[in-house]
């Protein structure tokens, strides 16, 4: 496994790799990895010749008050769970690299990131579209793997794949979970063994709506009051949003009627966690 810590460096490689034929398929991750990231290598590795991981703490996609200086990091260990996966390099730039003195150009969508989680994070978006253009520019994939669980930053890639004609085939990774159902995430590293109680509230609340809407419910208020009620149940957690939106414009429906996806974010402690589910009505 290679580490490459400069753009020169990385594309020289990519480079290389195309002129020999082989196909690269490319996991971008901010680090401190975890069995959600290792299942995007693995569901990454049989599709192409090559597996290039990236990591880096994108700055441009944190506001103000958010966790930037607190984000867990472990280089180590990821480098040692890259390499149990199969990865074949590793991006790893700082962010002089990625973002030099005269940094001056940024990404933007029109529409996707003003829903979601775009409403309590307004440069979020933004920022994590310019990193991965950067990065699909410096890596120069066949093939990216992003998780499912940030379901609208998935929307928000697919489209600027789409808009900014990428070459890149975006591939979706299923949601991993902790055998009580929390949803994987570098940010459980924050809570507390009370607070981490608390966590579950999440995937319990979507449970709660699956079963209401398999019941026939289709009234989002009527549901969306039974998942409240559960989640300010437990202690530490302040709800950010709960919604059901349509899977591909991210508009929020008001009646289920066909597909939608539920996501919600809940503060639970200092850390803001994040969950989806893609639900169907029944027939
Ligand atoms: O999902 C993440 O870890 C980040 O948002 C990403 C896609 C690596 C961009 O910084």
């Amino acid at each position: 496994m290679e580490i490459l810590k400069t753009k020169a460096k990385m594309q020289a490689w990519s480079a290389a790799r195309k002129r020999q034929g082989k196909t690269i398929c490319f996991v971008p991750t901010m680090g401190y990895l975890h069995a959600g990231h290792v299942s995007l290598l693995e569901k990454g590795k049989p599709l192409c010749d090559e597996l290039v991981l990236s990591i880096f703490v994108n700055p441009t996609q944190f506001g103000p008050n958010e966790d930037l200086d607190a984000y867990p990091r472990d280089i180590d260990n990821d480098l040692a769970l890259a390499e149990a996966a199969g990865t074949t390099a590793v991006f790893l730039p700082d962010n002089t690299e990625m973002y030099g003195e005269n940094y001056q150009t940024r990404v933007a969508l029109d529409h996707l990131p003003h829903h979601l989680c775009g409403k309590s994070r307004p440069v979020h978006f933004g920022g994590v579209a310019t990193v991965v253009t950067k990065l699909f520019n410096i890596v120069m994939p066949d093939v990216a793997v992003f998780g499912k669980k940030d379901f609208q930053q998935l929307r928000v890639i697919r489209q600027l794949t789409e808009d900014l004609d990428f070459n890149i085939r975006i591939v979706g990774g299923d949601i991993v979970r902790e055998p009580d159902g929390l949803a994987m995430s570098s940010r459980n590293a924050y809570l507390t063994p009370e607070q981490r109680k608390s966590a579950l509230c999440l995937s319990q609340a979507i449970d709660i709506a699956k079963t209401q809407i398999a019941g026939g419910a289709t009234d989002v208020i009527a549901i969306r009051d039974k998942m409240t009620d559960h989640i300010n149940g437990f202690d530490h957690t302040a709800i950010d949003y709960i919604e059901f939106c349509d899977p591909v414009t991210l508009d929020e429906v008001e009646t289920i009627g066909g597909q939608v996806v539920l996501a919600l974010a809940v503060k639970v402690g200092k850390s803001r966690l994040i969950d989806n589910a893609l639900i169907d009505p029944p027939q």
